[in-house]
């Protein structure tokens, strides 16, 4: 057994135990890919601010921040304290709420491109959601995609992702078309040769919350001049970097109007929820028009138990008017930038190869190749993709973990405003103890 996993399993016992006990219920023992840890990956009891705890009382700074969702950090008190007096007044009123309106507002009020918009449960909800408003609005078939960009799980988003795409009927892929992400020529000609396209969906940094950067903004601008140009939709997917890339997300950091946004994450203050909003004419192709023949067959239909419950829309709510207020992304974007320095200074000190990128709070690292941190997007994606030595992410994860981080997946640190300085010195430390491991194990 490696020096690492040793630790590792070494550390955590009760996990483990826990673990064979979850196996027998869940595939693989877990309930989301990405929580999969292998040998077996840890039980988290409870969390503060920055910080979260195991079944095994091993204590974290915690990077995963929710997979992204909770910018305030955790149990943020004017969420909990809104949440708990809400579940007391109903969780569920079956009916229409002020508090939705209250939510909308301050969606509207950070992103100047959503005229109107609608309640989800997911981001990947969102995503299904925006690419059929698009069909229907411009009454053409096709969704172009970029080659890993991720988007949820319905079978239209699995087109180009690296994950399984078992049970996805063949005729989905009929309707979706995967292109390499970063050259406009390519979405040029495709656009050229295929006049059937209704949309085109983007992560707005590139792939996997910007692990495979293009150039932003220039790349951004260029779909939407072309999509703009040819008559087709820009949906840009901000579930990760909605409000955080900026209070507005990336469309008010880049200076970009798509057509229809999807969110996600953030929007909801760490309770679930997503939004599809944008150009109110292609929204209301949900909205009834009295005519039987638009209302019954032709019109976007739109239920779900859940859109815009109270919990999520006052959690939601109370996140979004807190960060209209007060300095939230400046401050974990601070963070996050102490973060990529001090990871770049320890790789140098170590003489590990690699580099920390990425944008505002999202901090990526990637073994194996040397670049400036914002020229990695001139890396090849099959460069980045294979430069690493096998098993350096796994590695990475459990190292990080031995060492009390917790990173998200194997690549990189979603930063919050609940991280202070001290988060990130014990984090950088961390660091350098995981990547002696790693030498040590033949991981870089
Ligand atoms: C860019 C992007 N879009 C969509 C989704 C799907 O969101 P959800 O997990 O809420 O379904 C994710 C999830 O990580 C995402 O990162």
């Amino acid at each position: 057994m490696s020096t690492i996993d040793r630790e590792y399993v070494s550390l955590h016992p009760k996990s483990a135990r826990i673990f064979e006990e979850a196996s027998a219920v869940f595939a693989d023992g877990v309930t989301h890919d990405t929580r999969r840890v292998t040998p077996f990956p840890l039980v988290m009891t409870h969390a503060a601010g920055a910080t979260k705890w195991d079944v095994d009382g091993n204590e974290y700074v915690d990077y995963v921040c929710g997979h992204g969702s909770l910018i305030l950090g955790h149990s943020h008190p004017a969420i909990a304290a809104a949440v708990a007096e809400q579940v007391g007044r109903g969780t569920h009123l079956g009916g229409s709420t002020e508090l939705e309106l209250r939510w909308a507002n301050a969606i509207k009020g950070l992103v100047p491109s959503v005229e109107k918009l609608r309640f989800h449960s997911s981001g990947t909800e969102a995503t299904m959601m925006a690419m059929r408003l698009a069909r229907a609005y411009t009454g053409k078939r096709k969704i172009i995609k970029f080659q890993d960009h991720f988007h949820g799980w319905h079978d239209y988003a699995i087109a180009g992702s690296d994950g399984g795409a078992g049970g996805v009927p063949d005729s989905t892929w009929e309707s979706m078309i995967v292109l390499p992400p970063g050259d406009i020529g390519v979405v040029e000609d495709a656009l050229a040769r295929d006049g059937d396209v209704a949309a085109l969906i983007t992560e707005p940094t590139g792939a996997h919350m910007g692990q495979y950067p293009f150039k932003a903004p220039e790349f951004l601008h260029q779909l939407r001049e072309v999509t703009e140009r040819r008559g087709v939709l820009l949906i840009l997917d901000e579930v990760v970097t909605g409000f955080r890339l900026s209070s507005g997300g990336a469309q008010v950091r880049y200076g970009v109007k798509p057509d229809l946004t999807t969110m996600a994450k953030i929007v909801a203050g760490g309770l679930p929820g997503g939004v599809v909003g944008g150009r109110a004419e292609i929204i209301d192709m949900i909205s009834h028009r009295g005519d039987p023949e638009w209302d019954n067959a032709k019109r976007v239909s739109h239920p779900g138990t859940f859109n815009a419950n109270p919990l999520s829309a006052v959690a939601g709510a109370t996140c979004l008017e807190t960060l209209a207020r007060e300095p939230i992304n400046e401050r974990a974007d601070a963070m996050a930038a102490r973060l990529r320095a001090g990871l770049n200074d320890t790789l140098s000190k170590m003489e590990v190869t690699g580099v920390a990128h990425g944008v505002s709070s999202l901090v990526m690292v990637a073994f194996g190749v040397e670049s400036e941190p914002e020229d990695v997007w001139k890396i090849p994606r099959e460069t980045l993709h294979t430069a690493a030595k096998p098993g350096a992410g796994p590695g990475f994860k459990r190292g990080m973990l031995n060492a009390g981080v917790d990173v998200m997946g194997g690549r990189g640190f979603i930063v919050s405003a609940a991280h202070r300085e001290q988060d990130i010195d014990k984090t950088l430390a961390a660091f350098e103890r995981c990547l002696a491991g790693m030498r040590q194990d033949n991981l870089v």
